[in-house]
């Protein structure tokens, strides 16, 4: 099936930190785990059959690259430098040039915008709706928008690293933009964005940014408050607690109790070689610590992600509870494994390790400007303690790229602290949406906070299902927070075109 190869870099949702540049044995706590609106994984569980295949896409979607300024912000000599940068756009249902008809232009987040183009459903299932133009924009440094050629030359040194930030990215789009403004002759066309989860994050800051530019910003589980102190740290790992507790509190019993066990056997002779055996590992486990993350990667990809129709939690729980009777801890965690995994020949605990690009980027990114602290105490998940330390995270930030982050910067560039009482009276037109089964959730924005900064949510939801590709066996909850999110943004446009008129009478 041509997709799922098409997808297949987008296999590693979850970033363990220091493991890129360092053994696996040197193992940190910190882990910030990856915001993309899909794992290839949760896809192909969605949509065995009818993801649709390449060639239906590259029918009406026509590819542009654009000559993107390489530093917004400088004026040096080395700032006048370009690259360029991919956008794909889809007429077919657009009302056409002078027609003022919307533009819905999809910002891309850490990964190629090669995925997205047929996993983010929104733009083109409602462009008959709004007769609107499609858009979808790389973000820079990663896809075919990679500055210096190669990713590999783009990473490669302070200098060349350093163009790649979200303000750049901003910047971009709002190049991109006005461009494709003129291009189609689209000068009164209102542009929404659409973004998911770091996509989200710049959606919803790009219309605070860039109001002349976006009527209006659809951000879907956006964790823009999990920055600072302003969302406690073990707020992601608790969600993931609650999505197994809520499934079986048996199964959530089994997991929190496994990790003692899995130390238990490592720590006796031959304890290694005995737990590769039971979890049929692909390489024999050097630590016990390469076993536990990978189980604590494969949960939260569970939580994140937890789709219907399948619900990757209730696979998970499935196996571990309908284990023989008898079944001892591991038996069943392993078994839990098998059913969410499938049956396979071996299990590779390296499987959510393996560098990619988005991986590669991604570090850089948290390691930079967006450290997001994810941590957890004592006892207040089923995992094992891993308090959030940012003086551990700037030293292997430190050691990775020589240069500490700046864990401070999001906040004060884009704001966070008190956004009740900051956006009360500031901005408009931004729908944070967001699924409260996903454990980035517990950063979301999940309260109205103005009339029209507004938070439309669903208790079962997961990651940004509501911008993925619509289909006929979504449930109920999810069809009407679409229909919600469609009614908000009709609301936008109405309320701009009667302004509009009337400035123009
Ligand atoms: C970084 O790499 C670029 C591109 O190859 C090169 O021009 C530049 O001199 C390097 N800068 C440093 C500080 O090494
Ligand atoms: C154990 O270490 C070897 C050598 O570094 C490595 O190839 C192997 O993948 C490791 N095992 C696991 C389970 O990570
Ligand atoms: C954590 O829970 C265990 C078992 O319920 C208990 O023995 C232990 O005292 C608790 N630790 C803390 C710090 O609350
Ligand atoms: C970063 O690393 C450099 C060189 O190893 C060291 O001199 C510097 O103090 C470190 N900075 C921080 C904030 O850890
Ligand atoms: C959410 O899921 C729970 C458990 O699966 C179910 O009982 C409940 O009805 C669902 N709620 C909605 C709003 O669909």
């Amino acid at each position: 099936m041509a997709s799922s190869r098409v997808l297949l870099f987008q296999f590693y949702p979850l970033l363990l930190l220091p493991s890129l540049l360092y053994p696996v044995s040197s193992i940190s706590p910190h882990k910030i785990p990856r915001l993309s609106p899909f794992p290839k994984e949760a896809l192909i569980l969605k949509h065995p059959d009818d993801i649709f295949s390449e060639s239906d896409m590259s029918k009406d979607f026509k590819t542009y690259f654009y000559e993107q300024t390489l530093d917004h912000f400088n004026y040096a000599p080395q700032s006048y430098a370009t690259f360029r940068q991919r956008y794909v756009v889809n007429t077919k249902y657009w009302g056409g040039p002078n027609s003022n008809s919307p533009i819905l232009a999809y910002l891309g987040a850490e990964a190629s915008l090669d995925g997205d183009l047929e996993a983010v459903g929104f733009l083109t299932d409602n462009a008959p709706h709004f007769k609107s133009l499609s858009v979808f924009i790389e973000h820079r440094y990663y896809g075919k928008s990679i500055p210096f050629g190669t990713m590999e030359e783009a990473m490669k040194n302070d200098t060349t690293r350093g163009y790649f930030s979200s303000a750049q990215a901003l910047a971009d789009y709002a190049e991109i933009l006005l461009h494709i403004k003129q291009k189609f002759s689209a000068h009164n066309s209102p542009i929404i964005v659409v973004g998911g989860s770091y996509g989200g994050m710049l959606a919803s800051w790009f219309r605070l940014k860039y109001p002349h530019i976006a009527l209006g910003a659809l951000a879907s589980s956006a964790p823009i408050l999990y920055f600072d102190d302003i969302t406690p740290e073990n707020g992601y790992y608790s969600i993931v607690t609650k999505d197994f507790e809520e499934v079986s509190e048996s199964c959530y019993q089994t997991i929190k109790e496994s990790w003692a066990e899995i130390n238990e056997v490592a720590s006796k002779p031959g304890g290694l070689s005995l737990l590769s055996q039971r979890f049929n590992t692909c390489s024999h486990l050097n630590y016990s610590d390469e076993l536990k993350n990978f189980l604590d990667s494969m949960y939260s990809t569970a939580a994140q992600y937890n789709h219907p129709p399948n619900y990757p939690v209730t696979m998970v729980c499935k196996g571990i509870d309908g284990a023989p009777e008898g079944t001892d801890i591991i038996g069943r965690i392993f078994a839990g494994v098998v059913s969410y995994r499938g049956k396979r020949t071996c299990y590779d605990t390296n499987d959510y390790n393996y560098p990619s690009e988005t991986s590669v980027g991604w570090q850089w990114q948290t390691c930079s400007e967006m450290v997001i602290p994810i941590g957890r105490g004592q006892n207040d998940t089923m995992f094992p303690p891993s308090p959030f330390s940012l003086y551990q995270f700037i030293k292997d930030c430190n050691d990775s790229f020589g240069v500490p982050p700046r864990p401070h910067w999001i906040t004060t560039y884009y704001g966070g602290h008190d956004i009740k009482l900051v956006l009360k009276r500031f901005g408009s037109n931004i729908i944070f949406s967001n699924g409260l089964r996903d454990p980035y959730s517990s950063g979301g924005v999940l309260e109205d906070l103005s009339e029209s900064i507004v938070a439309v949510k669903t208790l079962n939801g997961s990651h940004c299902l509501d911008i993925l590709q619509a289909d006929k066996t979504d449930p109920e909850w999810l069809v009407m927070q679409r229909n919600i999110e469609i009614k908000i943004v009709e609301e936008w446009l109405t309320r701009y075109y009667a302004d509009l008129q009337a400035l123009k009478n």
